[in-house]
């Protein structure tokens, strides 16, 4: 799969190389220093740098992941997303990181679905910390952690379970993408534990059923 990075910090530089290694073909973009983008595409190649526009021309999936504040910046960089798979992992925290600045009757997810119009937006990959996807491993023990995603298209959201299975979590359906007014939260109380709580960034969900 051909995917477009936008935005390669801790996020989008930790699940690009992940996916680079799992073999895709992954353009990274929008980071203010060019020489961090060309390390992190490194040699291997399979991965590359560009602008945002040119990751959208050469992917048919892509990963938004910039700070909230970022988003539409990133976006008028990106130009059309007009039929491509739209991973949104960010989370709309206020500047301060303290609290979300939107949430209840919309989400990051539903407002930036408007900002790209005809792109199909899965909400996916913001409920894990960043220092999960720089790690050797998503296991936790013998445990794959889960990864809830949500979204309005079938066929998005079956690409999108797939590449988180295979960045070695579980993927679990949380339905419409209307749904990410609860993922967005639920990110949100990660970074009260982490942070608040004390208990660090390598942590994770696990969803058990019986
Ligand atoms: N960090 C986490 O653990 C985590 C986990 C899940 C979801 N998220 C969400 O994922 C998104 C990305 O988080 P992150 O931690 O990967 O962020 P980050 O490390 O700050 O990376 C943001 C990326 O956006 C780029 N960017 C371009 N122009 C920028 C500007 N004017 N100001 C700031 N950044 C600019 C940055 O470029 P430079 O390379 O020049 O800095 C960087 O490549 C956020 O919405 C966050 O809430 C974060």
């Amino acid at each position: 799969m051909n995917i477009g990075i936008i935005g390669a910090g801790n996020v989008g530089g930790g699940l690009g190389k992940i996916w680079v290694k799992k073999g895709h073909k992954v353009i990274f973009s929008f980071s203010r220093n060019q020489e961090k983008l060309m390390a992190l595409a490194g040699a291997a190649e399979n991965s590359g740098t560009g602008s945002p526009a040119e990751a959208v021309q050469q992917s048919e999936v892509l990963l938004l992941s910039v700070p909230w504040g970022k988003v539409p910046e990133a976006l008028k960089a990106a130009g059309s997303l007009q039929g491509k798979v739209l991973i949104d992992c960010t989370n709309p925290l206020t500047p301060d990181f303290s609290e979300l600045a939107i949430g209840h009757d919309t989400s990051a997810a539903e407002e930036i679905a408007k900002m790209a119009p005809g792109a199909k937006v899965v909400k996916a990959f913001n409920s894990a910390f960043a220092e999960v996807y720089n790690s050797e491993s998503r296991l936790f023990g013998s445990r794959r952690p889960t990864m809830f995603f949500c979204g309005d298209d079938a066929e998005a959201k079956k690409i999108v379970s797939e590449l988180i299975m295979e960045t070695g979590f579980e993927p679990t359906d949380a339905g419409p993408l209307k749904n990410a007014r609860y993922i967005e939260p639920l990110a949100m109380l990660m970074i009260q534990l982490g942070y608040g709580q004390g208990m660090g960034t390598n942590i994770a969900l696990n969803l058990i059923h019986r």
